[in-house]
Protein backbone atom coordinates (compact mmCIF):
# COMPACT_ATOMS: atom_id res chain seq x y z
CA UNK A 1 0.00 0.00 0.00
CA UNK A 2 0.76 4.27 -0.44
CA UNK A 3 2.99 2.35 -3.17
CA UNK A 4 6.38 3.26 -2.51
CA UNK A 5 6.00 6.95 -1.39
CA UNK A 6 8.03 8.72 1.22
CA UNK A 7 6.13 11.58 2.69
CA UNK A 8 2.40 12.19 3.29
CA UNK A 9 1.51 15.68 1.39
CA UNK A 10 -2.23 15.08 1.07
CA UNK A 11 -5.06 13.32 0.40
CA UNK A 12 -4.99 14.47 -3.28
CA UNK A 13 -2.26 12.11 -4.06
CA UNK A 14 -3.85 8.98 -2.08
CA UNK A 15 -5.90 5.70 -3.55
CA UNK A 16 -9.17 4.84 -1.63
CA UNK A 17 -7.14 1.64 -0.74
CA UNK A 18 -4.34 3.94 0.82
CA UNK A 19 -6.72 5.46 2.62
CA UNK A 20 -8.24 2.88 3.73
CA UNK A 21 -5.17 0.81 4.50
CA UNK A 22 -4.38 3.72 6.97
CA UNK A 23 -7.55 3.71 8.77
CA UNK A 24 -7.07 0.38 9.01
CA UNK A 25 -3.84 0.86 10.89
CA UNK A 26 -5.15 3.48 12.98
CA UNK A 27 -7.90 0.80 14.25
CA UNK A 28 -5.06 -1.17 15.42
CA UNK A 29 -3.22 1.82 17.09
CA UNK A 30 -6.41 3.00 18.77
CA UNK A 31 -6.93 -0.14 20.37
CA UNK A 32 -2.61 0.54 22.14
CA UNK A 33 -3.65 3.81 22.82
CA UNK A 34 -7.07 2.73 25.04
CA UNK A 35 -4.65 0.13 27.18
CA UNK A 36 -3.83 1.49 30.72
CA UNK A 37 0.28 0.73 29.27
CA UNK A 38 -0.01 2.81 25.97
CA UNK A 39 4.29 2.15 25.02
CA UNK A 40 4.92 -0.23 22.52
CA UNK A 41 8.08 -0.90 20.60
CA UNK A 42 7.18 -0.10 17.23
CA UNK A 43 9.36 3.03 16.94
CA UNK A 44 12.28 2.48 19.23
CA UNK A 45 15.60 4.23 17.61
CA UNK A 46 13.32 6.00 15.20
CA UNK A 47 13.30 9.49 15.54
CA UNK A 48 10.28 12.19 15.27
CA UNK A 49 10.94 15.99 14.84
CA UNK A 50 7.90 18.46 15.08
CA UNK A 51 8.74 21.83 12.85
CA UNK A 52 5.79 24.46 12.84
CA UNK A 53 5.80 27.45 11.50
CA UNK A 54 1.97 28.05 12.84
CA UNK A 55 0.26 27.81 16.10
CA UNK A 56 -1.02 23.97 17.10
CA UNK A 57 -1.76 22.36 20.10
CA UNK A 58 -3.90 19.26 19.16
CA UNK A 59 -1.76 18.08 15.78
CA UNK A 60 1.96 18.97 17.25
CA UNK A 61 1.16 17.69 20.63
CA UNK A 62 -0.88 14.16 19.19
CA UNK A 63 2.07 13.82 16.96
CA UNK A 64 4.36 14.18 20.24
CA UNK A 65 2.76 11.80 22.25
CA UNK A 66 2.04 9.38 19.65
CA UNK A 67 5.70 9.43 18.83
CA UNK A 68 6.50 8.66 22.57
CA UNK A 69 3.80 6.24 22.72
CA UNK A 70 5.25 4.03 20.15
CA UNK A 71 9.03 4.69 21.74
CA UNK A 72 10.17 6.89 18.88
CA UNK A 73 12.74 9.77 20.27
CA UNK A 74 10.56 12.85 19.87
CA UNK A 75 11.59 16.82 19.47
CA UNK A 76 9.51 20.03 18.69
CA UNK A 77 10.55 23.06 16.94
CA UNK A 78 8.65 26.28 16.32
CA UNK A 79 10.01 29.23 14.48
CA UNK A 80 9.76 31.59 17.26
CA UNK A 81 11.83 29.60 19.22
CA UNK A 82 14.56 28.41 16.64
CA UNK A 83 17.09 29.62 14.75
CA UNK A 84 13.94 30.71 12.35
CA UNK A 85 13.67 33.50 14.69
CA UNK A 86 17.73 34.63 13.09
CA UNK A 87 16.35 34.34 9.70
CA UNK A 88 17.51 31.25 8.53
CA UNK A 89 15.23 30.07 5.59
CA UNK A 90 13.00 26.88 5.29
CA UNK A 91 15.49 24.38 2.88
CA UNK A 92 18.46 25.48 5.50
CA UNK A 93 16.07 24.62 8.38
CA UNK A 94 14.77 21.24 7.31
CA UNK A 95 18.76 19.70 6.18
CA UNK A 96 19.81 20.74 9.58
CA UNK A 97 17.45 18.56 10.96
CA UNK A 98 17.16 15.51 8.76
CA UNK A 99 21.35 15.79 8.84
CA UNK A 100 20.63 15.36 12.64
CA UNK A 101 18.90 11.79 12.24
CA UNK A 102 15.59 12.70 12.00
CA UNK A 103 13.51 9.43 10.26
CA UNK A 104 9.74 11.84 10.24
CA UNK A 105 9.92 15.84 10.23
CA UNK A 106 6.08 16.42 10.82
CA UNK A 107 5.59 19.94 9.42
CA UNK A 108 2.88 23.06 9.43
CA UNK A 109 3.81 26.51 7.61
CA UNK A 110 1.54 29.31 6.20
CA UNK A 111 2.57 28.57 2.72
CA UNK A 112 1.26 26.01 0.31
CA UNK A 113 3.19 23.92 -1.15
CA UNK A 114 5.79 24.59 1.18
CA UNK A 115 6.21 20.63 2.66
CA UNK A 116 6.47 19.17 -0.89
CA UNK A 117 9.62 21.45 -1.34
CA UNK A 118 11.00 20.37 1.72
CA UNK A 119 10.11 16.43 1.33
CA UNK A 120 11.94 17.04 -1.78
CA UNK A 121 15.81 17.90 -0.36
CA UNK A 122 15.48 16.23 3.09
CA UNK A 123 16.16 11.97 3.28
CA UNK A 124 13.51 11.66 5.94
CA UNK A 125 9.94 10.92 5.71
CA UNK A 126 8.05 14.17 5.68
CA UNK A 127 3.97 14.30 6.67
CA UNK A 128 1.90 17.44 6.26
CA UNK A 129 0.32 18.65 9.07
CA UNK A 130 -1.40 21.58 7.30
CA UNK A 131 0.32 24.13 4.83
CA UNK A 132 -1.29 27.43 3.91
CA UNK A 133 -5.08 26.87 2.40
CA UNK A 134 -3.53 23.93 0.81
CA UNK A 135 -4.28 20.28 2.78
CA UNK A 136 -4.36 19.17 5.95
CA UNK A 137 -4.36 15.63 5.81
CA UNK A 138 -3.67 14.20 9.16
CA UNK A 139 -7.08 15.96 10.41
CA UNK A 140 -8.91 14.59 7.20
CA UNK A 141 -7.62 11.01 8.44
CA UNK A 142 -8.95 11.37 11.93
CA UNK A 143 -11.97 12.72 10.29
CA UNK A 144 -13.02 9.73 8.47
CA UNK A 145 -11.66 7.09 11.10
CA UNK A 146 -14.44 9.32 13.21
CA UNK A 147 -16.90 8.69 11.23
CA UNK A 148 -15.69 4.71 10.40
CA UNK A 149 -15.90 4.07 14.12
CA UNK A 150 -19.45 5.50 14.66
CA UNK A 151 -21.46 4.95 11.36
CA UNK A 152 -19.34 1.60 10.56
CA UNK A 153 -19.17 2.72 6.60
CA UNK A 154 -18.30 6.25 4.61
CA UNK A 155 -19.83 4.95 1.13
CA UNK A 156 -23.18 6.33 0.82
CA UNK A 157 -22.89 9.04 3.60
CA UNK A 158 -24.14 12.11 2.82
CA UNK A 159 -21.17 14.49 4.76
CA UNK A 160 -21.89 18.63 4.47
CA UNK A 161 -19.17 20.81 5.54
CA UNK A 162 -20.00 24.01 6.74
CA UNK A 163 -18.50 27.70 7.08
CA UNK A 164 -15.29 29.30 5.91
CA UNK A 165 -14.51 26.54 2.80
CA UNK A 166 -12.11 29.28 1.27
CA UNK A 167 -9.92 29.28 3.55
CA UNK A 168 -10.07 25.75 5.04
CA UNK A 169 -7.05 22.80 4.26
CA UNK A 170 -9.42 20.61 6.19
CA UNK A 171 -11.95 21.51 4.03
CA UNK A 172 -10.19 20.14 1.39
CA UNK A 173 -8.47 17.31 2.51
CA UNK A 174 -11.79 15.90 3.69
CA UNK A 175 -13.47 16.23 0.55
CA UNK A 176 -10.24 14.69 -1.56
CA UNK A 177 -10.73 11.75 1.11
CA UNK A 178 -14.40 11.23 1.62
CA UNK A 179 -15.33 11.50 -2.01
CA UNK A 180 -12.48 8.98 -2.53
CA UNK A 181 -14.41 6.26 -0.11
CA UNK A 182 -17.82 7.12 -1.67
CA UNK A 183 -19.53 9.67 0.56
CA UNK A 184 -21.62 12.82 -0.98
CA UNK A 185 -20.35 16.52 0.58
CA UNK A 186 -21.91 18.93 0.02
CA UNK A 187 -20.37 22.76 1.42
CA UNK A 188 -22.59 25.45 2.80
CA UNK A 189 -21.36 29.10 4.21
CA UNK A 190 -20.88 32.72 3.05
CA UNK A 191 -20.32 32.60 -0.41
CA UNK A 192 -17.32 35.38 -0.09
CA UNK A 193 -15.98 32.14 1.87
CA UNK A 194 -16.69 29.92 -1.14
CA UNK A 195 -13.64 28.81 -3.46
CA UNK A 196 -14.61 29.64 -7.14
CA UNK A 197 -15.35 26.07 -8.78
CA UNK A 198 -15.59 23.69 -6.11
CA UNK A 199 -18.21 21.82 -8.00
CA UNK A 200 -15.05 20.46 -10.12
CA UNK A 201 -13.50 19.11 -6.94
CA UNK A 202 -16.85 16.57 -7.39
CA UNK A 203 -19.17 18.35 -4.29
CA UNK A 204 -22.33 19.67 -4.02
CA UNK A 205 -22.08 23.94 -3.62
CA UNK A 206 -25.18 25.02 -1.78
CA UNK A 207 -26.50 27.98 -1.50
CA UNK A 208 -27.97 28.09 2.21
CA UNK A 209 -26.19 26.37 5.66
CA UNK A 210 -29.55 24.60 5.78
CA UNK A 211 -29.51 23.43 2.17
CA UNK A 212 -26.10 21.84 3.07
CA UNK A 213 -27.07 20.14 6.24
CA UNK A 214 -30.53 18.80 4.85
CA UNK A 215 -30.68 15.26 5.56
CA UNK A 216 -26.67 14.95 6.14
CA UNK A 217 -25.40 11.77 8.37
CA UNK A 218 -22.22 14.04 9.64
CA UNK A 219 -22.16 17.58 9.90
CA UNK A 220 -18.74 19.01 9.71
CA UNK A 221 -18.29 22.71 11.39
CA UNK A 222 -15.11 24.50 9.79
CA UNK A 223 -12.97 26.95 12.06
CA UNK A 224 -13.33 30.68 10.85
CA UNK A 225 -10.00 31.10 10.20
CA UNK A 226 -9.40 35.27 11.31
CA UNK A 227 -5.90 35.25 10.90
CA UNK A 228 -6.19 34.27 7.55
CA UNK A 229 -9.20 36.80 6.65
CA UNK A 230 -7.43 40.31 4.62
CA UNK A 231 -10.08 41.55 3.32
CA UNK A 232 -13.75 41.46 5.18
CA UNK A 233 -15.53 39.17 3.73
CA UNK A 234 -18.49 38.67 6.12
CA UNK A 235 -19.15 42.08 8.20
CA UNK A 236 -18.85 40.92 11.68
CA UNK A 237 -18.48 37.33 13.60
CA UNK A 238 -22.26 38.15 15.16
CA UNK A 239 -24.03 37.87 12.04
CA UNK A 240 -21.71 35.28 10.94
CA UNK A 241 -23.09 33.29 13.97
CA UNK A 242 -26.44 34.61 12.77
CA UNK A 243 -26.89 33.50 9.36
CA UNK A 244 -24.56 30.50 8.77
CA UNK A 245 -23.69 29.37 12.64
CA UNK A 246 -25.05 26.12 13.30
CA UNK A 247 -27.52 26.31 16.32
CA UNK A 248 -30.49 22.96 17.14
CA UNK A 249 -32.85 24.73 14.81
CA UNK A 250 -30.41 24.59 11.99
CA UNK A 251 -28.96 21.48 13.81
CA UNK A 252 -32.49 19.81 12.77
CA UNK A 253 -32.50 19.80 9.07
CA UNK A 254 -29.68 16.98 9.58
CA UNK A 255 -30.89 13.31 9.89
CA UNK A 256 -31.70 12.79 13.69
CA UNK A 257 -28.47 10.35 14.20
CA UNK A 258 -26.38 13.16 12.55
CA UNK A 259 -22.64 13.03 13.87
CA UNK A 260 -21.70 16.54 14.52
CA UNK A 261 -17.85 17.34 13.96
CA UNK A 262 -15.32 19.94 14.18
CA UNK A 263 -11.79 20.10 13.72
CA UNK A 264 -11.08 22.38 16.99
CA UNK A 265 -10.32 24.99 17.84
CA UNK A 266 -13.97 25.87 18.06
CA UNK A 267 -14.71 29.67 18.37
CA UNK A 268 -17.63 28.85 20.77
CA UNK A 269 -21.11 30.57 19.69
CA UNK A 270 -19.78 31.36 16.16
CA UNK A 271 -19.29 28.49 14.25
CA UNK A 272 -21.38 26.59 16.82
CA UNK A 273 -23.48 27.23 19.47
CA UNK A 274 -22.59 25.84 22.97
CA UNK A 275 -25.37 23.35 22.89
CA UNK A 276 -24.64 22.01 19.57
CA UNK A 277 -20.59 21.81 20.61
CA UNK A 278 -21.54 20.17 23.55
CA UNK A 279 -24.50 18.17 22.16
CA UNK A 280 -24.55 14.36 22.71
CA UNK A 281 -24.22 13.47 18.91
CA UNK A 282 -21.12 15.79 19.17
CA UNK A 283 -17.53 13.61 18.95
CA UNK A 284 -15.55 16.82 18.82
CA UNK A 285 -13.38 15.23 21.98
CA UNK A 286 -13.10 11.64 20.16
CA UNK A 287 -12.06 13.08 17.07
CA UNK A 288 -8.76 14.64 19.07
CA UNK A 289 -8.71 11.28 20.95
CA UNK A 290 -8.48 9.53 17.02
CA UNK A 291 -6.18 12.26 16.26
CA UNK A 292 -3.39 10.34 18.29
CA UNK A 293 -4.27 6.88 16.96
CA UNK A 294 -4.35 8.10 13.15
CA UNK A 295 -0.85 9.93 13.73
CA UNK A 296 0.54 7.07 15.50
CA UNK A 297 -0.56 4.26 12.47
CA UNK A 298 1.22 6.81 10.35
CA UNK A 299 4.62 7.74 11.83
CA UNK A 300 4.42 3.78 11.97
CA UNK A 301 3.69 3.13 8.57
CA UNK A 302 6.39 6.28 7.26
CA UNK A 303 8.78 4.59 9.52
CA UNK A 304 9.04 1.47 7.97
CA UNK A 305 6.85 -0.73 10.18
CA UNK A 306 5.01 -1.45 6.70
CA UNK A 307 6.71 -1.67 3.63
CA UNK A 308 8.44 1.89 3.05
CA UNK A 309 11.12 1.24 0.25
CA UNK A 310 13.37 3.72 0.52
CA UNK A 311 13.93 3.65 4.28
CA UNK A 312 13.46 -0.36 4.55
CA UNK A 313 16.98 -0.09 1.88
CA UNK A 314 18.86 1.70 4.22
CA UNK A 315 17.80 0.17 7.11
N1 LIG B 1 -7.34 20.87 14.09
C1 LIG B 1 -6.10 21.38 14.23
O1 LIG B 1 -5.26 21.34 13.32
O2 LIG B 1 -5.88 21.91 15.48
P1 LIG B 1 -4.51 22.58 15.95
O3 LIG B 1 -4.35 23.85 15.16
O4 LIG B 1 -4.71 22.81 17.43
O5 LIG B 1 -3.40 21.63 15.63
Amino acid sequence: MLGDKKDLLGLKDLTADDIRYILGQAETMKHILMQNNKKTPHLRGKSVVTLFYENSTRTRLSFELAGKYLSADTANITASGSSVAKGENLLDTARTIDRMGANVIVMRHSSSGAPHLVAQNVKASVINAGDGMNEHPTQALLDMFTILEKKGQIEGLKVAIVGDVLHSRVARSNIYGLTKLGARVSVGGPATLMPKGMETMGVDVCSSVQEAILDADVVMGLRIQLERQKAGLFPTLREYSRFFGIDQRRLEYAKPDALILHPGPVNRGVEFTTGVTDHERSFIDEQVTNGVAVRMALLYIFTGGVKNPRQVKED
